[in-house]
C-alpha cells in the first residue's frame, strides 16, 4: 500500500515532534509534555510505520528500541585517530604540563578549558547531512567496532541534528551508565545470582558491545559530547569552548560542568574543588580533562604518539578507605534471597560517611575471607553503597571466626534453603513480612507498574496498618482508607488513586515483570510476553516450551513453573486481572509481532550450521517471530538442516515437513 501524501507528512511531523520532546527530556532535562502524551505520539508513529514499512528510516525515533541481534560487529576505521590522554597525578605534574605548553606554544598567556573526565567509553558518531549514519567504539584508536544500532538506543544521542550543521560531522564523546541505572542492573543481577559488574564503566562496555540491541535499549546508557572532527575546513570554530557551544546547538548533551580559565593556577583550583565533590554527581568521573582552548595553539603544540600534547587528564586519587568490620548481617530480598552486608565503623570516603557495605552473597564473603572484627579495605564501586574489597594489609594477629550463614530467616524465622546450583540462599516462606514488603516495593517501582506517590514508607505503613497485604489489594483501595495513612490529604489521596488507575495501562511485559517471579527480569519478561502473548499461555507452558524462548534457560523455566504451581500466586493474578491489569499483549504489540516474517511458524534445527551456533540461530529465528522447538512433529513448519543432520531429517521427510538450508531460510526471512 503506498502511503498518501498526508500520511507521509504526518509521519515526518511525528518524528520531528518526538525528537523535539526527546531532546527536551533527555538532553535538557525539561520535558514539556507528560509521558503519556509522548507514548501516544510514539504509538501513533509506530502504527503508521507498521502500515507503511517502506517509510521506516534509520533516524526514526522508533529505531531507539533496538534492532535485531547481530552475529558480530564490523570493524570501522577512524581516519582521524581517536587519541588518548597523558595523566597528571598531582598539582606538580599539572605545573610541568603548563611549562611544556608555554614552551611549545611560545606564549605565556594560555587559556585552558576544564571538563569533567567521565568514566565511560569513548565513542564516535558520524552524521551525514545531519543524520546519524554510524556509531563506533574507540577500539585501538585507529580501528573500532560498528555499534550503530546500539548507539541509536541511547536517548540523549540525537538521531538528527538540530541547527545549521556541517554536511559531514564526526562527534566524539563518552557513553556512560548513570549510577542509578548501574545500581539497578546490578541489583537485578544479584537477585539472579549472576556475576556483578565491577563498576559502571564495565557495565557500559558490556552494554555497548551487546549483540542484542534490545538488551542495550533496556539499559539506559547516556552520552556527553566533548570533541568533533569537521572535515569541511573552515567551520568558523576557533576554540574548544566554541566547539562545546556548537555541540550544544546541534543537539548534543555537553556536560555543564565546564569552565574557561586564564593560567594554570585557576585550573589547579578547579581540579582540587572537584576532587572533593565528585560524589555529588549521578555518574562517575575519574578526573578532570584540561585542554588548551585555542584550536590554533592546539595545532601548533601538536600530538606525540597518540597523545595530544595540548591536553592532559588530571586523575583523582582512588576511592578507598580502611575501617573496622563490626558485624556481618543479612537482608531479605523480594524473592526471598538472603543477602549479606557489612556493618562498618563509620568512615569518611570521598565526602560521605560510610556505615555499611554490600557483600553480594555467601560466596563473595568466603572468597574475600573477611571476618567480623577485621580491619577491611572499602571502595566505592560507582555505587551509593560501597563494597568491601577484602581484609586490609595491616590486619594482623588473631582473627574472628569465618562467617556462617544463619539457619533461619531474620524476618520470619523460617528455615533457610540453599539454591541447588546457584550461590544464593532463600527464605521459602511466601508470607515472610520482609518478602511481602520488598515484593510490593518492586511491584510499584519504575520499570514495573510505576505507581507514582507510593514510596517505600507508605507501603510499609500500609502493611503495618493492614490496609493492604498484597499487590491486588492496592487496586481496591478507596479514598477513606488512603486518608487513614499519615501524611495523606485530599489532593495526595486523589493523586494516588489516579496513578493506580493509570497504571492499569501498563503493558503485559511490565505487569509480568512486576509480579516479581524469581529470575524474571525486565528483558526476560519482555521476551516471554512476546513469545507467549498471554499469562494463560505462559501458565500452561511446559518447561521445554519456556526454554524454547531465546535467553531463557532451565533455571528460569523452573522458577516460572514453580511460581504458577502455587495457588496463592494464581489467585493473585486472577484478582489483578479482574481489576483490569493487562495480562496479554495489546493490539499494537500483537500487530508488531504478527507482522514478523516467521510469525506463527514452528521451526526445528538439526545438524551443524555454517554461520551460526545453535544458540545464535535460535535467537535469530525467535527475533523473526518464529517458535523453535526441539523435536519434529506434524505441527513443525520448517526443519532448518545443517551439515550432518540426524534422524530429525528423516522424520521431517516422512511427515512432509519443509526442509530448508541456512541460505533458504535467510532469504525467506528477508
Ligand atoms: S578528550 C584528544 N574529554 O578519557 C583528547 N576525553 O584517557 C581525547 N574522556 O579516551 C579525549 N571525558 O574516553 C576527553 N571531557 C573529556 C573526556 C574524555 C572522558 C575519556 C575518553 C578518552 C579518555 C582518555
Amino acid at each position: 500500500m503506498t502511503a498518501k501524501p498526508e500520511t507521509q507528512k504526518e509521519i515526518i511531523e511525528l518524528r520531528r515532534e518526538l525528537e523535539y520532546h526527546n531532546h527536551l527530556y533527555h538532553v535538557l532535562n525539561s520535558p514539556e509534555i507528560p509521558d503519556e502524551e509522548y507514548d501516544r505520539l510514539y504509538r501513533r508513529l509506530l502504527d503508521l510505520e507498521h502500515q507503511h514499512p517502506e517509510l521506516v528510516t534509520p533516524d526514526s525515533p522508533t529505531m531507539r528500541v533496538g534492532a535485531e541481534p547481530l552475529p558480530g560487529f564490523e570493524k570501522v576505521n577512524h581516519p582521524v585517530p581517536m587519541l588518548s590522554l597523558g595523566n597528571a597525578f598531582n598539582e606538580k605534574e599539572l605545573q610541568e604540563f603548563h611549562r611544556r605548553i608555554t614552551t611549545l606554544a611560545e606564549a605565556d598567556n594560555i587559556e585552558y578549558v576544564t571538563e569533567l573526565k567521565i568514566d565511560g567509553l569513548a565513542v564516535s558518531l558520524t552524521y551525514e547531512n545531519g543524520i546519524l549514519v554510524r556509531g563506533a567504539t574507540r577500539g585501538s584508536g585507529t580501528v573500532g567496532e560498528d555499534v550503530t544500532v546500539n548507539l541509536r538506543t541511547v536517548r540523549s544521542i540525537p538521531l538528527r541534528l538540530r541547527s545549521s550543521y556541517p554536511s559531514r560531522l564526526e562527534v566524539r564523546g563518552e557513553a556512560y551508565l548513570p549510577l542509578p541505572a548501574f545500581k539497578k542492573i546490578n541489583d537485578v543481577r544479584q537477585e539472579k545470582g549472576q556475576d556483578l559488574f565491577a563498576n559502571p564503566r564495565n557495565a557500559a562496555a558490556g552494554t555497548l558491545r551487546q549483540l542484542d540491541p534490545r538488551i542495550t535499549a533496556s539499559r539506559p546508557l547516556s552520552f556527553f559530547a566533548y570533541s568533533a572532527v569537521i572535515p569541511e575546513g573552515n567551520s568558523g570554530i576557533s576554540s574548544q569552548w566554541e566547539l562545546l557551544e556548537s555541540l550544544t546547538k546541534w543537539g548534543f548533551p555537553v556536560n555543564p560542568n565546564r569552565e574557561l580559565h586564564k593560567g594554570i593556577e585557576a585550573v589547579s583550583d578547579y581540579c582540587r574543588s572537584w576532587e572533593g565533590k565528585r560524589d555529588t554527581l549521578p555518574y562517575e568521573i575519574d578526573g578532570i580533562v584540561v585542554k588548551v582552548n585555542s584550536l590554533e595553539k592546539q595545532e601548533k603544540i601538536g600530538v606525540l604518539s597518540r597523545e595530544p600534547r595540548w591536553a592532559i587528564a588530571y586523575k583523582f586519587r582512588a576511592h578507598t578507605a580502611t575501617t573496622r568490620l563490626l558485624e556481618i548481617k543479612v537482608n531479605v530480598g523480594r524473592t526471598g534471597a538472603i543477602i549479606p552486608y557489612a556493618v562498618l565503623e563509620p568512615v569518611q570516603l570521598g565526602g560521605v560517611t560510610i556505615k555499611s557495605a554490600t557483600l553480594h552473597n555467601e560466596e563473595d564473603v568466603r572468597r574475600k575471607d573477611i571476618r567480623e572484627g577485621d580491619t577491611v579495605l572499602i571502595k566505592r564501586a560507582g555505587d551509593v553503597i560501597p563494597q568491601v574489597v577484602g581484609p586490609a594489609p595491616e590486619n594482623k594477629g588473631k582473627r574472628g571466626r569465618p562467617f556462617v550463614y544463619p539457619d533461619n530467616c531474620p524476618a520470619c524465622g523460617a528455615s533457610l534453603q540453599r539454591e541447588e546450583e546457584g550461590v544464593l540462599t532463600y527464605c521459602p516462606n511466601r508470607n515472610c513480612p520482609a518478602q511481602r514488603l520488598e515484593a510490593l516495593k518492586h511491584f510499584v517501582s519504575q520499570g514495573a507498574m510505576d505507581i507514582a506517590g507510593l514510596g517505600p514508607q507508605t507501603i510499609e505503613k500500609m502493611l503495618e496498618l493492614k490496609i493492604i497485604a498484597s499487590p491486588a489489594d492496592l487496586f481496591s483501595l478507596d479514598r477513606e482508607r488512603v486518608l487513614e495513612l499519615p501524611g495523606f490529604k485530599d489532593k495526595s489521596a486523589s493523586n494516588l488513586l489516579e496513578s493506580l488507575k493509570n497504571s492499569k495501562n501498563r503493558t503485559f511485559d511490565r505487569v509480568l515483570f512486576a509480579l516479581g517471579i524469581r529470575h524474571v527480569g525486565e528483558v526476560t519478561a519482555r521476551l516471554l510476553a512476546e513469545h507467549f502473548r498471554s499469562i494463560k499461555a505462559l501458565r500452561n507452558a511446559s518447561g521445554e516450551e519456556i526454554t524454547a524462548v531465546n535467553g531463557v534457560g532451565p533455571e528460569i523455566a523452573a522458577s516460572i513453573n514453580g511460581f504458577f504451581s502455587i495457588s496463592e500466586n494464581v489467585n493473585q493474578i486472577e484478582r489483578l486481572e479482574e481489576q483490569g491489569l493487562q495480562f496479554q499483549l495489546t493490539a499494537v504489540q500483537e500487530e508488531s509481532a504478527d507482522s514478523l516474517p516467521l510469525a506463527g511458524k514452528t521451526i526445528v534445527i538439526t545438524g551443524t550450521l555454517e554461520d551460526y551456533t545453535r544458540q545464535e540461530a535460535k535467537a535469530a529465528l525467535m527475533k523473526l517471530g518464529g517458535k523453535v522447538t526441539s523435536s519434529v512433529s506434524a505441527k513443525t513448519d520448517f526443519l532448518l538442516a545443517g551439515e550432518n543432520p540426524g534422524s530429525k531429517l528423516d522424520k521431517a521427510r516422512d511427515l512432509g515437513v519443509t526442509v530448508l538450508s541456512e541460505r533458504e531460510l535467510e532469504e525467506m526471512a528477508g
